[in-house]
């Protein structure tokens, strides 16, 4: 089955394979050199140049745990977190601040709307019991991408610690997490890292993290300074998906083997395919050119064709798509391609949309 759905992803056989190496406990030596051996690509992939001043934070769990864990673990006493929604992953980020009670009144765009730098900068200045900003970096409810950078500078120069959730961003996007003074930045194993789902991460600045120490544990499991392992000893609180980190650190083997300049080439690559035959074919897409991500394309939902019609008919030939969610839920259908997938792979896809759309 060809997985055109933002995670899991297809992963290749070297990975797969991966997940069979043999059973080892976690409190051995063995697991230790695994995970100092992830970590140490993770730095190396993500903060290149950076490596000595961030942590790489590995938790079971999918992309949630992550996310939850950094912006949980980010906050002292009596401060707050503002979230910057403008999709379904930062309605979420809202609703975890939220049931804690932590957060101030978002700011919201609309979810074909790049947040404004220059409203946060305003809301920073009215708001001093803000500590942290917390954002998705790649909306994967639409497919668009929020600027990063521009945010970064405005929480930067505000004396404020930038949360990013880049679950969906990470190998598929260019950022400089080190330059832009990101503070922390979750990532997940199963999208554009090609792994399987049951590892995430949060990348945490060195500085910031001997700071967290003394912030109030909101949640035991997913309290992030809890896995920082202060003596080198590879250890972790608790049992790990240990197979899932094999195949996660062979992921990891073959992106930096790839490269992660050119994992993102191969991406835009694979988008600008699709959205060139999607072009011909009278398809729409939801977003402008200058908003769309390299890895994701949403499309309204061509005239006479519903959701589940179009993706039943492409399931019957291998090829999954995703529904749109919320609002969009009967608008649209995403077509993700991130995954160890081929060119020729994407074309038979697309010979495939094409007989179902013109049939329609
Ligand atoms: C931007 C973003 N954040 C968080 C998540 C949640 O990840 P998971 O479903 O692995 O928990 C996703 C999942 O698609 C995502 O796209």
């Amino acid at each position: 089955m060809m997985l055109l759905n933002p995670g899991p992803v297809n992963v290749s056989e070297r990975v797969r394979q991966a997940l069979l190496r043999q059973d080892i406990c976690h409190r051995e030596a063995e697991f230790a050199e695994l995970l100092h051996g992830i970590q140490g690509k993770l730095l190396k992939a993500f903060v290149p140049g950076g490596e000595s001043d961030y942590a790489a934070v590995l938790i079971t769990g999918s992309g949630t745990a992550a996310v939850e864990s950094a912006v949980m673990s980010s906050l002292p006493h009596g401060k707050r977190m503002l979230i910057l929604n403008n999709g379904v992953y930062g309605e979420r980020l809202s609703q975890m601040v939220g049931i804690h009670r932590l957060g101030v009144s978002e700011l919201k765009s609309e979810w074909t709307v790049k947040p404004d730098p220059e409203r946060l900068r305003l809301a920073l200045r009215q708001h001093p019991e803000v500590h942290g900003v917390a954002m998705v970096h790649h909306e994967t409810t639409t497919g668009l991408l929020n600027p990063v950078k521009d945010i970064a500078e405005v929480v930067d120069s505000q004396n404020r610690v930038f949360i990013l959730d880049a679950v969906s961003a990470l190998a598929g996007e260019t950022i400089d997490i080190a330059g832009a003074h990101i503070y922390m930045v979750a990532g997940t194993a199963g999208k554009c890292i090609q792994g399987f789902p049951g590892v995430s991460f949060v990348l945490v600045r060195k500085g910031f993290l001997e700071r967290m120490r003394a912030y109030p544990k909101r949640s035991w499991y997913l309290h992030l300074t809890h896995y920082v392992d202060d003596h080198g000893e590879g250890t972790v609180p608790f049992t790990p998906a240990v197979q899932v980190y094999y195949a996660f650190d062979e992921a990891l083997n073959e992106l930096l083997e790839e490269g992660v300049v050119k994992r993102i080439q191969r991406y835009k690559k694979m988008a600008t395919l699709i959205r060139e035959r999607m072009a011909k074919l009278g398809v729409k897409p939801l977003l402008t050119p200058d908003r769309q991500s390299n890895t994701i394309t949403a499309y309204y939902l061509p005239e006479g064709l519903s959701y589940q019609a179009l993706h039943d008919r492409l399931k019957g030939q291998g090829y999954v798509i995703y529904a749109g969610q919320g609002n969009l839920e009967n608008k649209i259908f995403r077509v993700a391609n991130m995954g160890a997938l081929t060119e020729a792979q994407f074309t038979a896809f697309l010979d495939a949309v094409e007989q179902v759309v013109t049939a329609a």
